[in-house]
């Protein structure tokens, strides 16, 4: 018998039993706690691992990431020829570029300079700009980063990317690489941060990046935590190098209450939604990949685990 095993939210698990189930009746659809004989698991779904499972699952061939980052789970744990695959769905992808274009237009418009006004009783137009006269860079363009340049676009700002390798998007300038970083981060007047979190860019959204950035531009993480450096953000925001930053993620999550992005004036700080997976549409790209994988096809969303996405 193959099965494959569902940990994590238990509603998500039943509903995804029922589907699977009927989609790919070839398959055991099983929910944690209830794991059976731990030899037929061959698939296993997981937001984080636990080591106490991995080490019983023997004949694991494939682990599923519910989320589009795999960082958060210990791969190491994994024995080397186990195959990672990240989410890709449009659950994620929708409500990521939704979140995006959000925080994007409320820099644009200045929404967080008439907050602050408003609180303090105060009536102060400033000059509006046209999305046009305001450029957005995207760093990453993968599935998110694209995703978000489709909403962007049209809004009409001037979008740029950069990532790794040279990339052709519809509505974006692309830059690609270390040599090409300063020509990308000199124009940007709103920088998005979507690169997955690897050994290369932890800690990348730093002093030294920011002091790159266009004096008075502004950031948005919504990757991960781990790729801010929070003292250096807190810094070039007091000391005006920066204007603002809308970040979606931190480290640790969740911050402690008492955490300075709490009430520090210049920080927009929202818990970990921007790109949310939705169980009712990523179940079909669950049973799309499962179809694949037993037909012996490539999958959708494969990790390269040397690479770390
Ligand atoms: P993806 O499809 O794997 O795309 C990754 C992109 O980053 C690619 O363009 C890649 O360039 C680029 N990249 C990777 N390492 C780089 C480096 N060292 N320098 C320059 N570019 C680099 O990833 P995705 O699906 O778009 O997701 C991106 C991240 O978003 C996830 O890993 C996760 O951390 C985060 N996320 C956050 C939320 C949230 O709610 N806040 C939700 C979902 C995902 P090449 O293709 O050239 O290698
Ligand atoms: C959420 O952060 C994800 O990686 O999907």
């Amino acid at each position: 018998m193959t099965a494959i095993l569902h940990t994590g939210d238990p509603e998500r698990g039943v509903l995804w039993q029922e589907i699977v189930s009927r989609e790919v009746p070839e398959l055991d659809f099983r929910c944690e706690p209830e794991i059976g004989d731990p030899a037929d698991i061959r698939y296993l779904i997981a937001w984080t691992l636990d080591p106490a499972l991995i080490a019983r699952l023997t004949n694991l061939e494939v682990l599923f990431s519910i989320g589009a980052g795999v960082d958060q789970l210990d791969l190491s744990q994994l024995p080397p020829h186990v195959r990672v695959v990240r989410m890709i769905e449009t659950g994620i992808t929708n409500t990521m570029a939704d979140y995006v274009a959000m925080a994007t237009l409320a820099l644009h418009r200045d929404l967080p300079f008439y907050l602050a006004n408003q609180r303090e009783g105060v009536w102060k137009p400033q000059d509006v700009l046209l999305s046009s006269e305001r450029t957005v860079g995207v760093m990453g363009l993968g599935q998110l980063g694209r995703a978000a340049i489709a909403k962007l676009a049209p809004l009409g700002f001037r979008v740029l990317g950069w990532s790794r390798s040279k990339a052709d998007v519809e509505g974006a300038a692309c830059f690609a690489g270390e040599n090409e970083f300063d020509a990308f981060l000199a124009q940007c007047d709103i920088v998005i941060c979507l690169l997955p979190l690897t050994d290369e860019t932890r800690g990348m959204l730093n002093r030294d990046l920011f002091a790159r950035m266009k004096q008075g531009a502004s950031l948005i993480n919504v990757a991960r935590g781990g790729h801010l450096v929070q003292d250096d953000l807190v810094a070039a925001l007091d000391e005006g190098q920066l204007r603002y930053a809308f970040l979606d993620v931190a480290k640790p999550e969740p911050l402690a209450p008492d955490h300075p992005f709490y009430a520090h004036p210049a920080i927009f700080l929202t818990p970990h939604v921007a790109g949310v997976t939705r169980k009712d549409t990523a179940v079909h790209s669950l049973v799309a990949n499962l179809r694949r994988e037993l037909a012996g096809e490539p999958l959708d969303g494969e990790v390269d685990r040397a690479r770390g996405y």
